[in-house]
């Protein structure tokens, strides 16, 4: 079967295509939608009946032809474009870089870092405890019993009656007691809800957990190591003071203060006059605690202390509004 001679064209065509953009009219040409090779199907109803497969295969071949031929001749050009492109083009090395941006710790993690590097190198071991927790971990075992006015201070987020988002970190200890036997000497930090929001509160803060339970441990013990902390973190400079206070998981228990660090003492906004500055809560273990964990409580003892990581960042980089933590402004955030 013959075709018109001026379809075998394409033969000489691809071979003299200089550019990737010219071979590709050629396909258009012949194989786009009314290529004339494509238009060669719409012949097939003009075509006798018993010349039709023939006509078909003479279709095949010709298209198979011309798309090994052009194939070809595409790596030719695009190998021959990258090759001019190279030796046209040249890269200047010695060019400075784009500055790269680099960012760094929030100011509340390395608040939270710096403290339990301090309490690691004093021995202290890292403990941790689940976010959403039971109401035996968060209250019961800490001798605040259902009804008990304490829970009041705690606006505590429930999930069911016995099932809350932890208010402190205090649970951690709970834990801790439940799993292992004394002596313990732990840290916990985390976070930790309560259903309040001002300038000073938000609904999700983070606290740190500290327990030591021994045979022999005594309230000079704590206190040698708050103050240990407060002058690592703050300065040796800073006078620390302990404030009879009241935990129902600790007795007895006091608050820590220490000499405001906005003012030096002198009274200021921030201490409200006072020059002092309340930084955490502690106290002896609560033999009503050790108890509830099975602990022998005439032969168990031990301290306990918890701390805002907020606050203490507040507080040592003189920042005033607490939401400015979680407002991820890149201007507040590159001071750190
Ligand atoms: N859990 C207490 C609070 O959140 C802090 C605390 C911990 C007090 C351990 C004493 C001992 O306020």
């Amino acid at each position: 079967m013959e075709l018109s001679k001026e379809l075998e064209n394409y033969k000489q065509e691809i071979d003299s295509a200089a550019t990737t953009e010219g071979l590709y009219l050629i396909w258009v040409k012949y194989l786009g939608k009314k290529g004339s090779i494509s238009l060669l199907n719409k012949e097939m109803k003009n075509i006798p009946e018993d010349k039709r497969a023939e006509f078909g295969r003479v279709i095949v071949a010709l298209r198979e032809d011309f798309e090994a031929r052009y194939r070809k001749k595409e790596i030719e050009l695009k190998n021959k474009e990258i090759n001019e492109k190279l030796e046209k083009e040249s890269i200047d090395i010695t060019l400075p870089p784009f500055p790269i941006k680099r960012g760094t710790l929030h100011p509340l993690t390395q608040v939270y870092y710096e403290i339990v590097d301090i309490f690691t190198s004093m021995g202290y071991e890292l403990a941790t405890g689940p976010e959403i927790e039971l109401d035996f971990f968060n209250f019961e075992a800490l001798n605040i019993p259902k009804e008990h006015p304490a829970r009041d201070m705690q606006d505590t987020f429930y999930i069911t009656d016995e099932v809350l988002l932890r208010t402190h970190t205090s649970p951690v200890q709970v834990r801790t007691m439940k799993k292992y036997a004394p002596p313990i000497k732990i840290i916990a930090p985390g976070k930790v809800f309560r259903c309040d929001s001002d300038i000073t509160h938000t609904p999700m803060f983070h606290q740190v957990e500290g327990l030591l339970i021994d045979e022999y441990s005594s309230f000079a013990d704590l206190k040698g190591a708050l103050v240990t902390f407060i002058h690592r973190l703050f300065g040796e400079k800073i006078p620390v003071k302990f404030r009879p206070s009241f935990f129902p998981f600790t007795e007895p228990s006091a608050e820590v203060d220490m000499g405001c660090v906005i003012c030096g003492g002198e009274g200021c906004r921030v201490c409200k006059g006072t020059g002092w500055l309340e930084i955490l809560g502690c106290g002896m273990v609560h033999p009503k605690v050790l108890e509830a964990v099975g602990y022998d409580s005439d032969k168990y003892r031990g301290f306990a202390f918890g701390m805002g990581i907020e606050r203490i960042t507040m507080l040592k980089f003189g920042i005033d509004d607490l939401r400015l933590f979680y407002d991820n402004n890149i201007g507040f955030l590159k001071q750190f």
